[in-house]
């Protein structure tokens, strides 16, 4: 195919990624409503050329067709590896076997990281460390360690000539959409999300790499999924507010329900909150998307957690719920427990089990048998004020 949409992003660089309009789920865990993309960039300079990252496996034949619109790929002479993922290393070896003379470019670790999932050539690896740089003539990349992102052999390439920063996957958006920040109406919403799915348990590691990229002149961020940002503050600006922990005067309510006590229960809460003047977001994890409720993470103070009992322990969707909120290190200060059971309990204490190592203040916890009575609404009413009360201090 000839007429693939190759934008240049900047003098002589180019966007040779590919759009996965219809991959609907990533590492069998995050849902993908609008698919992804696996961007990957071909900077020319002057003497020498560079790839920045691969695609996903599948996408080898368009790729390659793409950087031979652009450039001769068997010519290419170095591949910077900024992140050893397969979405993003998987096609090395197919682009270092059309380009003989090309050298892979990656930091200690990231060979190491790569080495796990691929064979690498043998005597084409050239290793960088912070600070490290490429000069391709009229055009330099230099390389920022920025570990944990989501990986630990993570780097940043920086095109200081053009002002163009490539993070990998940090500032990223699992949208198949657009090519700039600006053809993409709810990307803020989209990168939140991706944020709360993949960076926010990093959010120290996010932190600091923001804080080593603060003196750069960027005009252009070009991460490895999504648009590619032309207004840089767009997404440095959240970024700075979700790293640092910062929330909202807003609780997250995450239940199931399987007769409706439960839900009765978290209903309750939910209408004292509002009252309060409490922000309420409420998800039944029976059938939400379970990206929705990592994006609600990213800035929710409060966290209720809504659990029935099923054969002594959590109903397994709520285990699910719990395990994700602690895997995921929301920066929630308070959290809420309710539930409810038949005959035996066992999920209040089976999330408490969970939770309890997490810095989250358990401001209440309230459990029925059956069906709540008006003396259990009337807890569940007190603990929602409680609650209200330290949000908004
Ligand atoms: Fe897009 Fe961590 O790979």
């Amino acid at each position: 195919m000839e007429n693939y949409n190759i934008p240049e992003i900047a003098r002589n660089v180019f966007w040779v990624g590919v759009k996965d309009w219809n991959r609907r789920m990533f590492d069998a865990l995050i849902p993908l409503p609008q698919g992804t993309s696996y961007n990957a960039y071909l900077v020319k300079g002057e003497k020498k050329t560079a790839l920045i990252d691969t695609v996903n496996p599948g996408f080898e034949e368009e790729f390659e067709q793409k950087i031979n619109l652009v450039s001769d790929l068997k010519k290419l002479d170095y591949l910077i590896m900024n992140h050893a993922e397969p979405d993003h290393s998987s096609a090395i070896l197919y682009i270092m076997d059309r380009a003989p003379e090309s050298v892979l470019v990656t930091t200690e670790r990231g060979m190491k990281m790569a080495g796990l999932y691929h064979e690498l050539p043998e005597g084409r690896v050239k290793v960088v460390a912070e600070g490290g740089s490429l000069d391709l003539g009229g055009k330099t990349l230099r390389f920022i360690e920025a570990p944990w992102l989501h990986w630990p052999e993570t780097m940043f390439t920086y095109l200081p000539e053009d002002k163009v920063l490539f993070p990998c996957d940090f500032f990223g958006a699992h949208t198949a959409q657009g090519v700039y920040d600006e053809d993409v109406e709810d990307l803020i919403l989209l990168a939140k999300r991706y944020y709360g799915e993949i960076m926010m348990p990093f959010s120290k590691m996010g932190a600091k790499a923001l804080e080593k990229i603060k003196g750069l002149d960027i005009e252009i961020i070009a991460p490895s999924h999504g648009p590619i940002y032309k207004n840089p503050e767009r997404i440095l600006e959240p970024y700075a507010k979700w790293t640092a922990g910062g929330t909202e005067n807003k609780a997250l309510i995450v239940y199931v329900s399987m007769w409706g006590s439960t839900r009765e229960m978290v209903s309750v809460i939910a209408e004292t909150l509002l009252k309060e003047g409490i922000d309420v977001r409420m998800y039944d994890l029976a059938v939400s998307d379970i990206g929705d409720v990592a994006r609600e993470l990213v800035d929710s103070r409060a966290i209720i957690l809504g659990a029935p009992t099923v054969l002594a322990g959590m109903h397994p969707l709520a285990l699910y719920g719990t395990y994700l909120v602690k895997a995921l290190k929301p920066p929630a200060r308070y959290g809420v427990v309710l539930g409810s059971f038949g005959w035996g309990g066992g999920a209040l204490r089976q999330a408490g089990d969970i939770l309890t190592p997490s810095s989250m203040e358990i401001v209440g916890t309230h459990q029925v048998k059956g069906r709540a009575k008006d003396e259990d609404l009337k807890k569940i009413e007190e603990i929602g004020r409680q609650l209200a009360e330290k949000m908004k201090n």
